[in-house]
């Protein structure tokens, strides 16, 4: 993500959180904190997606992350997680984020890529929603992986 993406960014976050969407001034914070990774998805030059992420001491949280609103389920979410966890898995032991209990959608692909659910966060959103903070640890990828390749030696 460039300083040149901030409108791109508010706008897709804007129409994808309707309580706790981000101000552009927020977007425009983050590219001074030294902790903070950001990354855009994009499809012919055009910002279609974003994901900000806080890097600290091998802990990556998603902060926030979104797809198009007119582009979802064609699998762009799963893409662009798996890009970035694949591009963070030498800095970051552990992903984790927080995600609105009723997100069904954001849960399912959470789980699809090894989250599971650590703990309920009562009343986490400033509507009164609890949250589900969700972890994934690399280590465990990397299991999953090394058994793949030995079944595959043995086949
Ligand atoms: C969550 C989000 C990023 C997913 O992006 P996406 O491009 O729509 O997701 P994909 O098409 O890659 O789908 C990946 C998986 O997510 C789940 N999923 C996606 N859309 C779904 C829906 N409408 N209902 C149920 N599950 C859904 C499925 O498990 C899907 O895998 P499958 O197609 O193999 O079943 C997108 O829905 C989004 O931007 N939502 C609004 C912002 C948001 O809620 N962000 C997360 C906050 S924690």
């Amino acid at each position: 993500m460039s300083e040149s993406d901030i409108n791109e960014v508010y706008r897709i976050n804007k129409s994808s959180f309707t309580t706790d969407a981000w101000s552009r001034d927020a977007i425009e914070r983050e590219f001074k904190l030294p902790y903070s990774v950001r990354f855009v998805l994009e499809s012919d030059g055009k910002v279609i997606g974003y994901c900000v992420i806080w890097l600290i001491k091998g802990e990556a949280f998603i902060m926030s992350i979104a797809i198009d609103k007119n582009l979802r389920g064609r699998g762009l979410g799963r893409y662009f997680m798996e890009k970035i966890i694949d591009d963070l898995r030498n800095r970051a032991q552990t992903f984790l984020l927080d995600v609105r209990k009723s997100n069904l959608p954001a849960i399912r692909l959470y789980r699809s890529l090894g989250f599971s659910i650590v703990k309920e966060r009562k009343k986490f959103y400033s509507d009164g929603e609890n949250a589900l903070l969700m972890e994934l640890r690399i280590d465990r990828i990397k299991e999953n992986e090394d058994k793949g390749k030995t079944a595959e030696a043995f086949n």
